[in-house]
Protein backbone atom coordinates (compact mmCIF):
# COMPACT_ATOMS: atom_id res chain seq x y z
CA UNK A 1 0.00 0.00 0.00
CA UNK A 2 1.40 2.94 -1.23
CA UNK A 3 1.57 5.97 1.77
CA UNK A 4 -0.35 8.80 0.53
CA UNK A 5 0.62 12.37 1.90
CA UNK A 6 -0.90 15.60 1.22
CA UNK A 7 1.37 18.24 2.68
CA UNK A 8 -0.78 20.66 4.13
CA UNK A 9 1.72 23.50 4.44
CA UNK A 10 2.36 26.52 2.67
CA UNK A 11 5.82 26.82 1.11
CA UNK A 12 6.15 29.95 3.55
CA UNK A 13 5.20 27.68 6.46
CA UNK A 14 7.74 24.67 5.16
CA UNK A 15 10.70 27.30 5.18
CA UNK A 16 9.50 29.02 8.63
CA UNK A 17 9.68 25.39 9.86
CA UNK A 18 13.07 24.23 8.52
CA UNK A 19 14.81 26.95 9.05
CA UNK A 20 13.94 26.94 12.96
CA UNK A 21 14.50 22.93 13.31
CA UNK A 22 17.91 23.37 11.17
CA UNK A 23 19.21 25.84 13.34
CA UNK A 24 17.87 23.98 16.67
CA UNK A 25 20.23 21.15 15.10
CA UNK A 26 23.32 23.70 14.51
CA UNK A 27 23.26 24.37 18.11
CA UNK A 28 23.16 20.49 19.11
CA UNK A 29 25.68 20.02 16.92
CA UNK A 30 28.24 22.68 18.05
CA UNK A 31 27.41 21.16 21.72
CA UNK A 32 28.35 17.35 20.44
CA UNK A 33 31.31 19.36 18.96
CA UNK A 34 32.36 20.39 22.67
CA UNK A 35 31.92 17.18 23.83
CA UNK A 36 33.76 15.13 20.79
CA UNK A 37 37.18 17.75 21.72
CA UNK A 38 37.49 15.42 24.91
CA UNK A 39 38.18 16.23 28.03
CA UNK A 40 40.29 19.34 29.13
CA UNK A 41 43.38 20.63 26.30
CA UNK A 42 45.84 20.31 28.45
CA UNK A 43 45.14 16.76 29.70
CA UNK A 44 44.97 15.82 25.41
CA UNK A 45 47.95 17.52 24.71
CA UNK A 46 49.70 15.40 27.37
CA UNK A 47 48.38 12.27 26.63
CA UNK A 48 49.58 13.09 22.27
CA UNK A 49 53.10 13.47 24.15
CA UNK A 50 53.05 10.16 25.47
CA UNK A 51 52.63 8.81 21.90
CA UNK A 52 48.98 7.90 22.61
CA UNK A 53 45.91 7.81 20.71
CA UNK A 54 42.87 10.11 21.61
CA UNK A 55 39.53 7.85 22.38
CA UNK A 56 38.05 8.15 19.27
CA UNK A 57 41.19 7.30 17.31
CA UNK A 58 41.16 4.22 18.93
CA UNK A 59 37.78 2.98 18.53
CA UNK A 60 38.71 4.06 14.47
CA UNK A 61 41.36 2.03 14.54
CA UNK A 62 39.55 -1.42 16.13
CA UNK A 63 36.37 -0.74 13.52
CA UNK A 64 36.52 -2.08 9.55
CA UNK A 65 37.46 0.88 7.68
CA UNK A 66 34.97 2.48 5.83
CA UNK A 67 32.00 1.96 8.33
CA UNK A 68 29.69 3.63 9.88
CA UNK A 69 29.83 3.66 14.32
CA UNK A 70 26.84 4.19 15.33
CA UNK A 71 28.03 6.47 18.77
CA UNK A 72 25.92 6.59 21.62
CA UNK A 73 25.24 9.37 24.14
CA UNK A 74 27.83 11.74 23.24
CA UNK A 75 25.98 14.52 25.10
CA UNK A 76 26.32 12.75 28.62
CA UNK A 77 27.61 14.48 31.37
CA UNK A 78 26.44 17.73 29.59
CA UNK A 79 26.41 20.79 32.16
CA UNK A 80 27.25 17.62 35.32
CA UNK A 81 29.99 18.09 37.61
CA UNK A 82 31.33 22.01 36.81
CA UNK A 83 32.26 22.18 40.38
CA UNK A 84 35.51 19.97 39.40
CA UNK A 85 36.12 22.11 35.78
CA UNK A 86 38.61 24.20 35.68
CA UNK A 87 37.77 27.46 34.20
CA UNK A 88 37.59 27.72 30.59
CA UNK A 89 37.31 30.98 28.53
CA UNK A 90 35.32 28.98 25.59
CA UNK A 91 31.20 29.34 26.60
CA UNK A 92 30.60 26.20 25.05
CA UNK A 93 33.39 24.36 27.37
CA UNK A 94 32.22 25.83 30.65
CA UNK A 95 28.53 24.88 29.67
CA UNK A 96 30.00 21.28 28.73
CA UNK A 97 31.45 21.21 32.13
CA UNK A 98 34.64 18.43 32.96
CA UNK A 99 32.84 15.40 32.01
CA UNK A 100 33.08 15.09 28.43
CA UNK A 101 30.74 12.57 26.55
CA UNK A 102 30.33 11.08 30.43
CA UNK A 103 34.07 10.13 30.41
CA UNK A 104 33.63 7.06 28.01
CA UNK A 105 32.62 6.61 24.43
CA UNK A 106 30.50 3.85 23.43
CA UNK A 107 28.60 2.75 20.29
CA UNK A 108 28.14 -0.55 18.11
CA UNK A 109 30.51 -0.81 15.30
CA UNK A 110 31.59 -3.31 12.88
CA UNK A 111 35.00 -5.22 13.42
CA UNK A 112 36.13 -8.24 11.09
CA UNK A 113 32.40 -7.84 9.57
CA UNK A 114 30.21 -8.15 12.70
CA UNK A 115 28.55 -5.73 14.92
CA UNK A 116 30.06 -5.46 18.14
CA UNK A 117 29.66 -3.37 21.76
CA UNK A 118 32.25 -1.06 21.92
CA UNK A 119 32.80 0.97 25.08
CA UNK A 120 36.33 2.98 25.52
CA UNK A 121 37.74 5.39 28.29
CA UNK A 122 38.80 8.54 27.72
CA UNK A 123 41.78 8.82 29.81
CA UNK A 124 41.70 13.04 29.00
CA UNK A 125 38.79 12.57 30.99
CA UNK A 126 40.20 12.81 34.50
CA UNK A 127 42.09 10.21 33.92
CA UNK A 128 39.26 8.36 32.49
CA UNK A 129 37.94 7.62 36.12
CA UNK A 130 34.52 6.73 36.48
CA UNK A 131 32.05 9.34 37.58
CA UNK A 132 28.44 8.27 38.15
CA UNK A 133 27.26 9.24 34.59
CA UNK A 134 29.98 7.13 33.30
CA UNK A 135 29.13 4.32 35.11
CA UNK A 136 25.52 4.96 33.85
CA UNK A 137 26.88 4.93 30.58
CA UNK A 138 29.05 1.45 30.94
CA UNK A 139 25.74 -0.17 32.17
CA UNK A 140 23.65 1.30 29.34
CA UNK A 141 26.15 -0.06 26.93
CA UNK A 142 26.08 -3.92 28.29
CA UNK A 143 22.22 -3.82 28.70
CA UNK A 144 22.46 -2.72 24.56
CA UNK A 145 24.77 -5.92 24.03
CA UNK A 146 22.59 -7.99 25.88
CA UNK A 147 20.00 -6.51 23.97
CA UNK A 148 21.45 -6.76 20.56
CA UNK A 149 23.36 -10.07 21.74
CA UNK A 150 26.66 -8.72 20.39
CA UNK A 151 30.43 -9.23 22.13
CA UNK A 152 31.47 -6.45 23.56
CA UNK A 153 35.31 -5.16 23.00
CA UNK A 154 36.05 -2.92 26.04
CA UNK A 155 39.23 -0.38 25.68
CA UNK A 156 40.59 0.07 28.97
CA UNK A 157 42.55 3.29 29.95
CA UNK A 158 41.02 4.41 33.05
CA UNK A 159 41.95 5.15 36.91
CA UNK A 160 38.79 3.41 38.19
CA UNK A 161 36.54 4.97 40.86
CA UNK A 162 36.06 9.11 40.56
CA UNK A 163 36.98 9.32 44.41
CA UNK A 164 35.44 12.69 45.08
CA UNK A 165 32.27 10.77 44.31
CA UNK A 166 32.95 7.36 45.20
CA UNK A 167 29.67 7.36 47.46
CA UNK A 168 28.04 7.33 44.07
CA UNK A 169 29.63 5.13 41.74
CA UNK A 170 30.87 2.23 44.62
CA UNK A 171 28.43 0.90 47.63
CA UNK A 172 24.64 0.46 45.61
CA UNK A 173 23.70 -1.82 42.93
CA UNK A 174 23.84 -0.18 39.62
CA UNK A 175 27.61 0.92 40.76
CA UNK A 176 30.90 -0.08 39.77
CA UNK A 177 30.56 -3.65 41.07
CA UNK A 178 27.56 -4.25 38.28
CA UNK A 179 29.98 -3.68 35.68
CA UNK A 180 31.80 -7.15 36.45
CA UNK A 181 28.69 -8.86 37.01
CA UNK A 182 27.32 -7.97 34.40
CA UNK A 183 30.28 -9.28 32.41
CA UNK A 184 30.09 -12.80 34.20
CA UNK A 185 26.41 -12.74 33.02
CA UNK A 186 27.08 -11.52 29.50
CA UNK A 187 29.69 -14.24 29.15
CA UNK A 188 27.30 -16.56 30.32
CA UNK A 189 25.04 -15.74 27.77
CA UNK A 190 27.50 -16.38 25.03
CA UNK A 191 28.75 -13.03 24.50
CA UNK A 192 32.52 -12.93 24.28
CA UNK A 193 33.75 -10.24 26.27
CA UNK A 194 36.89 -9.01 25.23
CA UNK A 195 39.59 -6.21 26.03
CA UNK A 196 42.38 -4.11 25.33
CA UNK A 197 43.91 -1.98 27.94
CA UNK A 198 45.62 1.12 26.07
CA UNK A 199 46.31 2.55 29.80
CA UNK A 200 46.11 1.94 33.17
CA UNK A 201 43.20 -0.26 34.49
CA UNK A 202 43.48 0.59 38.37
CA UNK A 203 41.52 -1.50 41.38
CA UNK A 204 37.87 -2.19 40.69
CA UNK A 205 39.00 -1.27 36.76
CA UNK A 206 41.57 -3.95 37.04
CA UNK A 207 38.34 -6.35 36.67
CA UNK A 208 37.57 -5.02 33.13
CA UNK A 209 40.06 -7.22 31.70
CA UNK A 210 40.32 -9.58 34.71
CA UNK A 211 36.75 -10.91 33.66
CA UNK A 212 37.70 -10.77 29.84
CA UNK A 213 37.73 -14.11 28.33
CA UNK A 214 41.04 -12.67 26.47
CA UNK A 215 42.87 -9.72 26.90
CA UNK A 216 45.65 -7.41 24.80
CA UNK A 217 48.31 -5.08 26.62
CA UNK A 218 50.69 -2.81 25.15
CA UNK A 219 54.32 -3.22 26.32
CA UNK A 220 55.63 -0.50 28.38
CA UNK A 221 52.00 1.63 28.31
CA UNK A 222 49.64 0.28 29.48
CA UNK A 223 49.26 -1.56 33.45
CA UNK A 224 46.69 -3.49 35.31
CA UNK A 225 46.66 -3.79 39.03
CA UNK A 226 44.50 -3.59 42.02
CA UNK A 227 46.43 -1.02 43.58
CA UNK A 228 49.09 1.57 42.10
CA UNK A 229 52.06 2.03 43.22
CA UNK A 230 51.55 4.80 45.58
CA UNK A 231 48.71 2.73 47.09
CA UNK A 232 51.37 0.26 47.33
CA UNK A 233 54.22 1.84 48.92
CA UNK A 234 51.49 3.29 51.36
CA UNK A 235 49.93 -0.02 52.27
CA UNK A 236 53.25 -2.13 52.62
CA UNK A 237 56.06 0.11 51.73
CA UNK A 238 57.57 -1.58 48.66
CA UNK A 239 58.94 0.64 45.81
CA UNK A 240 57.58 -0.70 42.78
CA UNK A 241 57.30 0.57 39.20
CA UNK A 242 53.67 0.47 37.28
CA UNK A 243 55.94 -1.92 34.68
CA UNK A 244 57.05 -4.25 37.69
CA UNK A 245 53.89 -3.97 39.48
CA UNK A 246 51.04 -4.71 36.29
CA UNK A 247 52.91 -4.05 33.14
CA UNK A 248 52.61 -6.51 29.68
CA UNK A 249 55.49 -8.66 30.11
CA UNK A 250 54.24 -9.07 34.06
CA UNK A 251 50.92 -10.28 33.68
CA UNK A 252 51.27 -11.63 29.90
CA UNK A 253 54.71 -13.93 30.54
CA UNK A 254 53.98 -14.17 34.40
CA UNK A 255 50.59 -14.04 36.10
CA UNK A 256 48.75 -14.83 33.07
CA UNK A 257 46.44 -12.17 33.71
CA UNK A 258 46.61 -11.05 29.80
CA UNK A 259 47.15 -13.14 26.98
CA UNK A 260 48.65 -11.05 24.44
CA UNK A 261 51.88 -8.71 24.34
CA UNK A 262 51.61 -5.69 21.62
CA UNK A 263 54.36 -3.05 20.75
CA UNK A 264 52.32 -0.05 20.35
CA UNK A 265 48.35 1.06 20.50
CA UNK A 266 48.12 0.38 16.54
CA UNK A 267 49.05 -3.44 16.60
CA UNK A 268 47.33 -3.84 19.57
CA UNK A 269 44.06 -3.11 18.10
CA UNK A 270 44.80 -4.88 14.89
CA UNK A 271 45.44 -7.94 17.38
CA UNK A 272 41.59 -7.25 19.07
CA UNK A 273 40.77 -7.37 15.32
CA UNK A 274 42.00 -11.02 14.77
CA UNK A 275 40.38 -12.00 17.97
CA UNK A 276 37.23 -10.61 17.04
CA UNK A 277 37.52 -12.57 13.64
CA UNK A 278 37.95 -15.74 15.42
CA UNK A 279 34.34 -15.17 16.92
CA UNK A 280 31.34 -17.40 15.45
CA UNK A 281 30.05 -15.69 12.75
CA UNK A 282 26.88 -14.27 13.47
CA UNK A 283 23.92 -14.72 10.77
CA UNK A 284 24.95 -11.91 7.80
CA UNK A 285 22.91 -9.05 7.96
CA UNK A 286 21.96 -8.73 4.82
CA UNK A 287 18.28 -7.60 4.90
CA UNK A 288 15.41 -9.75 3.83
CA UNK A 289 14.41 -7.55 1.23
CA UNK A 290 16.30 -5.29 -1.23
CA UNK A 291 16.52 -1.61 0.45
CA UNK A 292 14.87 0.97 -1.77
CA UNK A 293 15.23 4.81 -1.20
CA UNK A 294 12.19 6.67 0.63
CA UNK A 295 9.73 8.49 -1.57
CA UNK A 296 10.27 11.59 -0.18
CA UNK A 297 13.94 13.32 0.60
CA UNK A 298 15.23 13.58 4.21
CA UNK A 299 16.38 16.83 3.77
CA UNK A 300 12.60 17.69 4.10
CA UNK A 301 12.21 16.19 7.13
CA UNK A 302 12.46 19.41 9.20
CA UNK A 303 10.23 21.25 7.15
CA UNK A 304 6.88 19.18 7.66
CA UNK A 305 7.07 19.47 11.51
CA UNK A 306 5.65 22.83 13.07
CA UNK A 307 7.58 25.24 15.22
CA UNK A 308 4.74 25.01 17.75
CA UNK A 309 5.87 21.61 19.68
CA UNK A 310 2.14 21.35 20.33
CA UNK A 311 0.28 21.67 17.32
CA UNK A 312 -0.25 18.40 15.71
CA UNK A 313 0.85 17.31 12.34
CA UNK A 314 0.50 13.89 10.39
CA UNK A 315 3.62 11.41 11.09
CA UNK A 316 3.13 9.57 7.64
CA UNK A 317 4.62 13.47 6.64
CA UNK A 318 8.05 12.07 8.34
CA UNK A 319 7.33 8.16 7.59
CA UNK A 320 7.07 9.04 3.45
CA UNK A 321 10.80 10.26 4.20
CA UNK A 322 11.95 7.44 6.37
CA UNK A 323 10.47 4.80 5.17
CA UNK A 324 11.55 2.11 1.91
CA UNK A 325 9.54 3.38 -1.58
CA UNK A 326 6.75 4.66 0.81
CA UNK A 327 5.46 1.11 1.21
CA UNK A 328 3.06 1.13 4.21
CA UNK A 329 0.44 -1.11 5.08
CA UNK A 330 -1.60 0.56 7.62
CA UNK A 331 -3.54 -1.20 10.16
CA UNK A 332 -6.84 0.10 11.27
CA UNK A 333 -6.28 3.57 9.29
CA UNK A 334 -10.29 4.54 10.14
CA UNK A 335 -9.92 3.62 13.73
CA UNK A 336 -8.43 5.20 16.89
CA UNK A 337 -7.07 8.00 14.27
CA UNK A 338 -4.59 9.31 16.56
CA UNK A 339 -2.50 6.60 16.44
CA UNK A 340 -1.45 5.97 12.54
CA UNK A 341 0.04 1.82 13.02
CA UNK A 342 1.35 0.00 10.03
CA UNK A 343 4.32 -2.46 8.56
CA UNK A 344 6.62 -1.10 6.59
CA UNK A 345 10.48 -1.65 5.65
CA UNK A 346 13.82 0.73 6.58
CA UNK A 347 16.44 -0.35 4.28
CA UNK A 348 15.18 -3.40 3.80
CA UNK A 349 14.83 -4.51 7.24
CA UNK A 350 10.74 -5.10 8.57
CA UNK A 351 9.63 -2.64 11.10
CA UNK A 352 6.06 -2.64 12.85
CA UNK A 353 5.81 1.44 13.23
CA UNK A 354 3.27 3.37 15.95
CA UNK A 355 3.21 6.69 15.54
CA UNK A 356 1.31 9.45 17.50
CA UNK A 357 -1.01 11.90 15.68
CA UNK A 358 -2.41 13.64 18.63
CA UNK A 359 -3.69 12.30 22.66
CA UNK A 360 -4.18 8.60 23.08
CA UNK A 361 -8.04 7.91 23.29
CA UNK A 362 -9.45 4.78 24.39
CA UNK A 363 -9.99 3.47 20.64
CA UNK A 364 -6.05 3.93 19.49
CA UNK A 365 -5.17 2.19 22.72
CA UNK A 366 -7.22 -0.79 22.07
CA UNK A 367 -5.31 -0.38 18.26
CA UNK A 368 -2.50 -0.33 19.91
CA UNK A 369 -2.75 -3.05 21.78
CA UNK A 370 -4.06 -5.24 18.95
CA UNK A 371 -0.78 -4.27 16.95
CA UNK A 372 1.66 -4.60 19.36
CA UNK A 373 0.39 -8.33 19.81
CA UNK A 374 0.31 -9.11 16.47
CA UNK A 375 4.29 -7.52 15.63
CA UNK A 376 5.09 -9.80 18.23
CA UNK A 377 3.75 -12.69 17.20
CA UNK A 378 5.10 -12.22 13.51
CA UNK A 379 8.53 -11.06 15.46
CA UNK A 380 8.71 -8.04 13.33
CA UNK A 381 10.03 -5.51 16.09
CA UNK A 382 8.11 -2.31 17.17
CA UNK A 383 9.34 1.21 16.23
CA UNK A 384 7.22 4.04 18.54
CA UNK A 385 7.70 7.58 17.05
CA UNK A 386 6.66 9.40 19.64
CA UNK A 387 5.18 13.24 19.64
CA UNK A 388 2.28 12.86 22.32
CA UNK A 389 1.17 15.15 25.06
CA UNK A 390 -0.48 11.80 26.76
CA UNK A 391 -3.95 10.10 27.18
CA UNK A 392 -7.47 12.56 26.43
CA UNK A 393 -8.22 13.37 30.03
CA UNK A 394 -12.07 14.68 31.46
CA UNK A 395 -15.24 13.40 32.67
CA UNK A 396 -16.41 11.28 29.58
CA UNK A 397 -13.22 9.75 28.66
CA UNK A 398 -12.74 8.19 32.69
CA UNK A 399 -16.40 7.22 32.94
CA UNK A 400 -15.09 5.03 29.56
CA UNK A 401 -12.44 3.69 31.47
CA UNK A 402 -9.30 5.49 29.36
CA UNK A 403 -7.05 4.70 32.36
CA UNK A 404 -8.15 0.89 31.67
CA UNK A 405 -7.55 0.87 28.29
CA UNK A 406 -4.05 2.93 28.37
CA UNK A 407 -3.02 -0.11 30.92
CA UNK A 408 -4.01 -2.37 28.19
CA UNK A 409 -1.30 -0.85 26.07
CA UNK A 410 1.08 -0.14 28.49
CA UNK A 411 1.20 -3.73 29.65
CA UNK A 412 1.57 -5.25 25.97
CA UNK A 413 4.31 -2.81 24.77
CA UNK A 414 5.94 -3.82 28.46
CA UNK A 415 5.40 -7.22 27.32
CA UNK A 416 6.25 -7.52 23.73
CA UNK A 417 8.83 -9.71 23.69
CA UNK A 418 10.40 -8.47 19.98
CA UNK A 419 13.16 -5.79 19.99
CA UNK A 420 11.57 -2.18 20.73
CA UNK A 421 13.29 0.93 19.16
CA UNK A 422 11.50 4.58 20.14
CA UNK A 423 12.44 7.78 18.72
CA UNK A 424 11.00 10.81 20.52
CA UNK A 425 10.03 13.38 17.34
CA UNK A 426 8.43 16.17 19.72
CA UNK A 427 6.60 15.86 22.82
CA UNK A 428 6.44 12.70 25.30
CA UNK A 429 4.88 13.39 28.54
CA UNK A 430 2.47 12.07 30.66
CA UNK A 431 1.00 8.03 30.85
CA UNK A 432 1.89 8.62 26.57
CA UNK A 433 5.59 8.16 27.39
CA UNK A 434 4.84 5.10 29.28
CA UNK A 435 2.73 3.52 26.61
CA UNK A 436 5.06 4.69 23.58
CA UNK A 437 7.87 3.06 24.89
CA UNK A 438 9.83 5.93 26.88
CA UNK A 439 12.96 4.99 28.47
CA UNK A 440 11.20 2.74 31.56
CA UNK A 441 9.83 0.41 28.79
CA UNK A 442 13.18 -0.71 28.05
CA UNK A 443 13.72 -0.44 24.36
CA UNK A 444 16.65 -1.46 22.84
CA UNK A 445 17.70 1.92 21.40
CA UNK A 446 15.94 5.43 22.07
CA UNK A 447 17.04 8.55 20.37
CA UNK A 448 15.52 12.03 20.20
CA UNK A 449 15.59 14.99 17.54
CA UNK A 450 16.69 18.40 19.02
CA UNK A 451 12.42 19.28 18.95
CA UNK A 452 12.49 16.48 21.65
CA UNK A 453 10.41 17.67 25.13
CA UNK A 454 10.41 15.16 27.80
CA UNK A 455 8.38 16.02 31.01
CA UNK A 456 5.56 14.62 33.10
CA UNK A 457 3.22 17.51 31.35
CA UNK A 458 3.73 20.50 29.14
CA UNK A 459 5.46 23.39 31.24
CA UNK A 460 1.68 25.20 30.33
CA UNK A 461 -0.03 22.30 31.84
CA UNK A 462 2.44 22.38 34.94
CA UNK A 463 2.50 26.13 35.35
CA UNK A 464 -1.61 25.81 35.44
CA UNK A 465 -1.97 22.89 37.62
CA UNK A 466 0.16 24.27 40.51
CA UNK A 467 -1.64 27.62 39.82
CA UNK A 468 -5.06 26.11 40.62
CA UNK A 469 -3.72 24.51 43.41
CA UNK A 470 -2.24 27.56 45.13
CA UNK A 471 -5.53 29.53 44.14
CA UNK A 472 -7.45 26.56 45.51
CA UNK A 473 -5.35 27.03 49.15
CA UNK A 474 -6.38 30.84 49.25
CA UNK A 475 -9.92 30.14 48.49
CA UNK A 476 -9.73 27.39 51.67
CA UNK A 477 -8.32 29.78 53.96
CA UNK A 478 -11.03 32.66 52.44
CA UNK A 479 -7.97 34.84 51.63
CA UNK A 480 -7.41 37.08 48.85
CA UNK A 481 -5.04 35.70 46.21
CA UNK A 482 -1.80 36.98 46.26
CA UNK A 483 -1.32 37.35 42.20
CA UNK A 484 2.26 38.48 42.21
CA UNK A 485 3.22 34.98 43.91
CA UNK A 486 0.94 32.88 41.39
CA UNK A 487 2.21 35.27 38.68
CA UNK A 488 5.91 34.05 39.67
CA UNK A 489 5.21 30.55 40.54
CA UNK A 490 3.89 30.43 36.85
CA UNK A 491 7.01 31.85 35.49
CA UNK A 492 9.34 29.44 37.85
CA UNK A 493 7.55 26.67 36.71
CA UNK A 494 7.90 27.50 33.00
CA UNK A 495 11.07 28.03 33.01
CA UNK A 496 12.03 25.08 35.10
CA UNK A 497 9.87 23.09 32.69
CA UNK A 498 11.73 24.88 29.44
CA UNK A 499 15.20 24.06 30.76
CA UNK A 500 14.57 20.67 31.72
CA UNK A 501 12.17 19.05 29.24
CA UNK A 502 14.88 20.13 26.60
CA UNK A 503 17.39 17.05 24.69
CA UNK A 504 20.35 18.36 26.03
CA UNK A 505 19.38 18.20 30.11
CA UNK A 506 17.67 14.45 29.69
CA UNK A 507 20.49 13.62 27.02
CA UNK A 508 23.03 14.41 29.66
CA UNK A 509 21.91 12.36 31.94
CA UNK A 510 20.98 9.49 29.65
CA UNK A 511 17.66 9.43 29.43
CA UNK A 512 18.03 8.61 26.13
CA UNK A 513 20.58 7.25 23.58
CA UNK A 514 21.69 10.09 21.80
CA UNK A 515 20.02 13.25 19.87
CA UNK A 516 20.55 12.46 16.28
CA UNK A 517 19.57 14.85 13.11
CA UNK A 518 16.39 14.14 12.12
CA UNK A 519 17.90 13.71 8.45
CA UNK A 520 19.97 10.83 9.76
CA UNK A 521 16.68 9.08 11.00
CA UNK A 522 16.44 6.88 8.48
CA UNK A 523 20.54 5.78 8.38
CA UNK A 524 20.62 5.48 12.51
CA UNK A 525 17.56 3.30 12.39
CA UNK A 526 18.57 1.13 9.27
CA UNK A 527 21.87 0.70 11.62
CA UNK A 528 20.25 -0.70 14.36
CA UNK A 529 17.88 -2.62 12.60
CA UNK A 530 20.66 -4.45 10.50
CA UNK A 531 22.35 -4.85 14.37
CA UNK A 532 19.31 -6.50 15.40
CA UNK A 533 19.61 -9.15 13.09
CA UNK A 534 22.87 -9.77 13.03
CA UNK A 535 23.08 -10.50 16.98
CA UNK A 536 24.87 -13.66 17.70
CA UNK A 537 22.17 -16.98 18.05
CA UNK A 538 21.29 -17.82 22.13
CA UNK A 539 23.70 -19.55 23.86
CA UNK A 540 22.13 -23.26 24.82
CA UNK A 541 24.76 -25.10 26.85
CA UNK A 542 27.38 -22.62 28.99
CA UNK A 543 26.01 -22.25 32.76
CA UNK A 544 28.95 -19.97 33.58
CA UNK A 545 30.33 -18.07 30.77
CA UNK A 546 34.44 -17.88 30.02
CA UNK A 547 36.61 -17.84 33.59
CA UNK A 548 40.23 -16.49 32.73
CA UNK A 549 42.18 -19.56 34.47
N1 LIG B 1 39.57 9.91 41.00
C1 LIG B 1 39.53 11.23 40.81
N2 LIG B 1 40.35 11.88 39.99
C2 LIG B 1 41.26 11.16 39.34
C3 LIG B 1 41.36 9.77 39.50
C4 LIG B 1 40.45 9.14 40.36
N3 LIG B 1 40.45 7.83 40.54
N4 LIG B 1 42.36 9.33 38.73
C5 LIG B 1 42.85 10.40 38.08
N5 LIG B 1 42.19 11.52 38.45
C6 LIG B 1 42.37 12.89 37.97
C7 LIG B 1 43.60 13.57 38.53
O1 LIG B 1 43.32 14.15 39.77
C8 LIG B 1 43.85 14.60 37.46
O2 LIG B 1 42.92 15.65 37.61
P1 LIG B 1 43.29 17.19 37.20
O3 LIG B 1 43.56 17.17 35.74
O4 LIG B 1 42.08 17.97 37.57
O5 LIG B 1 44.52 17.53 38.01
C9 LIG B 1 43.50 13.87 36.18
O6 LIG B 1 42.62 12.83 36.58
C10 LIG B 1 44.69 13.26 35.47
O7 LIG B 1 45.43 12.49 36.42
P2 LIG B 1 47.03 12.40 36.34
O8 LIG B 1 47.50 11.53 37.45
O9 LIG B 1 47.60 13.76 36.26
O10 LIG B 1 47.19 11.71 34.91
P3 LIG B 1 48.12 10.48 34.48
O11 LIG B 1 47.75 10.21 33.07
O12 LIG B 1 49.53 10.75 34.75
O13 LIG B 1 47.65 9.24 35.39
C11 LIG B 1 46.17 7.64 36.37
C12 LIG B 1 46.38 8.71 35.26
C13 LIG B 1 44.74 7.17 36.26
C14 LIG B 1 47.11 6.49 36.10
C15 LIG B 1 46.52 8.22 37.77
O14 LIG B 1 45.84 9.48 37.92
C16 LIG B 1 46.09 7.34 38.91
O15 LIG B 1 46.82 6.44 39.27
N6 LIG B 1 44.92 7.61 39.51
C17 LIG B 1 44.44 6.96 40.71
C18 LIG B 1 44.04 5.54 40.45
C19 LIG B 1 43.45 4.87 41.67
O16 LIG B 1 44.13 4.59 42.60
N7 LIG B 1 42.15 4.62 41.60
C20 LIG B 1 41.46 3.97 42.62
C21 LIG B 1 40.03 3.96 42.22
S1 LIG B 1 39.11 2.75 43.08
Amino acid sequence: MLLRTQLDVSSDTFTANQEHHEAAWRAVADVIRAHKAGGSPKAAARHKERGKLLVRERVAQLLDPGTPFLELSVLAGHGLYREFAERDSDALLTERGPCASGGVVTGIGIVAGQPVAVMANDPTVKGGSYFPITLKKHLRLQAIAANFRLPCVYLVDSGGAFLPMQEEVFPDREHFGRIFYNMAQLSAAGLPQLSVVLGRSTAGGAYVPAMSDEVVMVRGASAIYLGGPPLVEAATGERVSDEELGGADVHCRISGVADRMEKDEASALAAMREIVATLPRPHAATPPHPPQEPLRSADELTGVVPVNPSQPYDPREILVRVIDAGDFVEFKPHYGVTLVCGIARIMGFPVAILANFGPLDAAAALKASHFVQMADQRRIPLLFLQNIPGFFVGKAHERAGIARDGAKMVRCVANASVPKLTLVVGGSHGAGNYSMCGRAYDPHLLFAWPSAKVSVMSGEAAASVLTTIKTAQYEARNTSVDQAQLASLRQKTLADYAQKSEVKYGSARLWDDGVIAPRDTRNVLGLALSALASGLPPQPTTAWGVYRM
